[in-house]
């Protein structure tokens, strides 16, 4: 079963999601983030790899020799009330530590990482689990935290090329937004939903976006919480048929609509 998935990120008024390269400086409030993080309530939260490594305490693993070990889940800590899972397809994090917060730390890799990588991450007392040959499967990913961890709701919390990566693959169920009354202003700064690869140019799944709940907080911040649908294959396949002739964009924006 695939757990509900709820993005939950601060940005600036102009969709960027790096707080340090905001002005005014200081007008972000990890504080804040993380209360409302507390609030709503999942428990397990999800980060990719470029925000996971923030959180590492080492630089590097030794790429000493290790004896082979299966490609299979290897759990440290079962039964916590909270798991942050990391996706580092290719075990380029060295831990140094085995929880954020103390919530536990699991990773997703692929059958790509050495098994030197694996060895450490046991050694670090870091949960590691398999979804894809050579880039993470996030169906497959989602599918195993909710059978091996019991994971059934869960926080996508960044950055803009993993929201990205969910966003397109339809599995993003809730949008919470913290709006900051800054601007980044500059290029270089993921945005809320990005890709890595500049020429992807799949659009979003989603056929409808009703907002749940607005409210103003200290400092002008706007917290914003919308449901998202997103679009069913047969919707897509019509759409895509209809608008063959059109420009991609105005084919799929201009028949969502947003409540
Ligand atoms: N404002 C906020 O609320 C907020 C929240 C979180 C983070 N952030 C900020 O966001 C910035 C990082 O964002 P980012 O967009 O550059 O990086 P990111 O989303 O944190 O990490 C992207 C990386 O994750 C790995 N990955 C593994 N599987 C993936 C998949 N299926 N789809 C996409 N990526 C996958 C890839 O690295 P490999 O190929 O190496 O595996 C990819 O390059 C940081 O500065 C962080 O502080 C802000």
């Amino acid at each position: 079963m695939k757990p509900h998935v709820i993005c939950h990120m601060a940005t600036s008024l102009d969709g960027r999601i790096i707080p340090s390269r905001w002005r005014p400086d200081g007008a972000h409030s990890a504080d804040l983030y993380d209360r409302l993080h507390d609030e709503i309530g999942c428990g397990a939260w999800v980060v990719g790899r470029v925000t996971g490594r923030e959180f590492a305490k080492r630089d590097r693993y030794p790429a000493a020799p290790s004896a082979k070990l299966p490609r299979t889940s290897w759990i440290a800590k079962r039964d916590a009330t909270a798991y942050a899972i990391v996706l580092d397809s290719r075990g380029k994090i060295a831990w140094g530590r085995s929880d954020l917060g103390g919530d536990p730390i699991v990773v997703v890799l692929t059958e790509q990482v050495p098994d030197a990588h694996l060895t450490a991450l046991r050694a670090d007392g870091v949960s590691y689990i398999f979804a894809g040959t050579t880039e993470i499967d996030l169906v497959a990913a989602l599918d195993k935290l909710n059978r091996e961890l019991g994971i059934a709701r869960l926080l996508l919390e960044g950055g803009g090329v993993v929201n990205g990566s969910f966003l397109r693959s339809g599995l993003i169920d809730e949008i919470s937004l913290l709006i900051v009354p800054a601007i980044d202003g500059a290029s270089g700064a993921p945005a809320l939903f990005d890709s890595i690869n500049p020429s992807d140019v799949t659009l979003a799944p989603i056929d409808t976006l009703s907002l749940d709940s607005c409210e103003l907080l200290e400092g002008g911040k706007v917290w914003l919480r919308y449901r998202v649908k997103a679009t069913s294959a047969d919707q897509t396949t019509n759409r895509d048929e209809q608008s063959s002739s059109r420009h991609q964009s105005s084919a799929v924006i201009g028949a969502t609509p947003l409540h």
